[in-house]
């Protein structure tokens, strides 16, 4: 047995370890979020702790040898995005049987997100929302990705148990707040709707993921799922209904079907682009009787994994990058980039020429040296980060083109491209046309939106007749599976250029 003593955020804590445990194990274990996103495989270099006498270490492949003091990295505040947005569909207040269960009823509209959850709680006799929080997803330490959360429940004994039990905790955490935020008792909680991608939901429920992840990429569910609030063990009315929205594919979720029923555009409106970029890149053309859609492998680069100094859009994160250098997120000295920062220096070193138009970067790029970071390390751009841009940004603009292609339409004839997410909200358009992820020739049609997934569960929850706006999106659907289309290998290399 070893006794750690670990620092974080000016606090010192004890824990316990058998000796050979893997570190990032027994600091889970003992309640620390270390940043994990590629689930502990020893490839992404993020879970790094410093271990006093022997230096920085990659937690997921120490192992403890003896008593230890370790100094982590402090945790910082998330910048989620929660709001409505403009175009959102206007239902009459309508919420169902369940409003009948108490004298003073709320529901709860959830968004489980792959990296956040955003929460509303809403009073269904008024339809007002009381209160909104967002969190990080928990689940985040286990893998950045959908993919790397589906291997860890097939590689690890009760995989699928923890991250159901880390999601549910969350959850009932969060009612915690918002139960004592809205002076209510948890069993005036009747109501409950969560949107996701199809992968979060199955967690959710405790269904095994791994057929998302294979071919040929089946979901075990995508109609609409109904619980108690007791069959998931969740701090509500234990009769409380618990909407799960339903998907359309395995790569096209809820939080699209959600997210593209949430949206009414004024009769301008009639051929538009969607899309979600988050740590999956989502694309739907919506025509009047038409949606082609489809899941672009975008991976989560512009979530800050899988670039050597990307981190997510949290405090301390470089969010905005030009001529007149940086902006860094809250009061902090800079530790790496998020995704919007990253599409602004990837534009920025474009059009400075140290970026060829094939992608070659001259030398790694030292964005803040190591005296002026947060971290006490460098921050630079390199070679490997710009391919995964590349990879990125070619899947997203590929995708369009694809649509595009199916549809029979041209970009002259789409009257808005939609940007979905708190991503689309906070990346510099100029920068992401620049690079080449969003086409130049809907410049000036570009409407971010926010939160459409959270718009969508919150109108759920109001409105029975929220389902009818969701199955008319789903019965409009056609799934294009990119990889099918023979344009795809080409549009790919093509894309791939700056
Ligand atoms: S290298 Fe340890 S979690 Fe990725």
């Amino acid at each position: 047995m070893a006794t750690l003593k670990v620092h974080q955020n000016g606090k010192i804590k004890e824990a316990e370890a058998d000796l050979g445990e893997v570190l990032l194990n027994v600091l889970r274990d003992n309640g620390f979020d270390i940043y994990s996103p590629c689930g502990g495989n020893g490839t992404c270099g993020k879970c790094k702790v410093l271990v006093k006498g022997e230096g920085i270490v990659t937690s997921c492949i120490f192992t403890v040898y003896d008593s230890m003091e370790l100094v982590l990295p402090d945790k910082r505040e998330a910048k989620v995005l929660v709001a409505q947005h403009a175009h959102t569909i206007q239902l009459p207040l309508m919420p169902g049987p369940a409003g009948d269960l108490s004298g003073y009823p709320h529901g709860v509209a959830i968004d489980i997100g792959t990296t956040s959850l955003v929460f509303y709680l809403v009073n269904l006799i008024t339809g007002t929302v009381v209160e909104t929080r967002a969190i990080l997803n928990p689940q985040a330490k286990y893998g950045a990705d959908v993919i790397s959360r589906i291997q860890f429940t097939a590689s690890q004994k009760d995989g699928l148990q923890v991250l159901q039990r880390e999601i549910i905790n969350v959850i009932n955490q969060e009612l915690v707040h918002l139960v004592q935020f809205g002076g209510i008792s948890a069993n005036e909680i009747i109501k409950i709707t969560i949107a996701g991608n199809t992968t979060m939901l199955h967690l959710l429920l405790g269904v095994d993921p791994l057929s998302l992840a294979l071919a040929p990429f089946k979901a075990q569910f995508l109609d609409e799922q109904l619980r108690r609030g007791s069959e998931l063990e969740i701090k509500c009315f234990p009769g409380a209904e618990i909407k799960i929205l339903p998907s359309i594919s395995a790569y096209v979720g809820a939080d699209i079907v959600a997210g593209l029923a949430s949206i009414a555009p004024s009769e301008n409106y009639h051929n538009y682009l969607f899309m979600d970029i988050g740590t999956n890149g989502e694309l739907a053309l919506v025509t009047g009787d038409r949606i082609w859609c489809c899941a672009t492998a975008a991976g989560p680069a512009f979530e800050g994994a899988r670039i050597s100094c990307g981190m997510g859009a949290v405090e301390g994160a470089i969010s905005a990058y030009g001529d007149d250098g940086y902006i860094v997120l809250g009061d902090e000295k800079p530790a790496g980039l998020c995704g919007s920062g990253l599409i602004d220096l990837v534009a920025w070193l474009c059009e400075n020429k140290k970026i060829d138009s094939e992608g070659q970067l001259d030398h790694d790029f030292l964005i803040v040296p190591a005296s002026g970071s947060g971290t006490g390390e460098d921050i630079s751009l390199n070679q490997t980060d710009i391919r995964e841009v590349q990879l990125a940004k070619s899947a997203i603009a590929s995708g369009i083109r694809i649509l595009l292609k199916q549809s029979g339409l041209t970009f002259d004839q789409l009257d808005s491209l939609f940007l979905a997410g708190g991503f689309g909200n906070y990346i510099n358009i100029d920068s992401a046309i620049r690079i080449g992820m969003i086409p130049y020739q809907l410049k000036d049609r570009i409407i971010p939106l926010g939160n459409t997934s959270g718009t969508g569960a919150l109108a759920a929850l109001k409105s029975t007749r929220f389902d009818d706006a969701m199955k008319a999106v789903i019965s409009k659907s056609i799934l294009v599976e990119l990889a099918n289309d023979d344009d795809f290998a080409m549009e790919f290399a093509m894309n791939m250029l700056f």
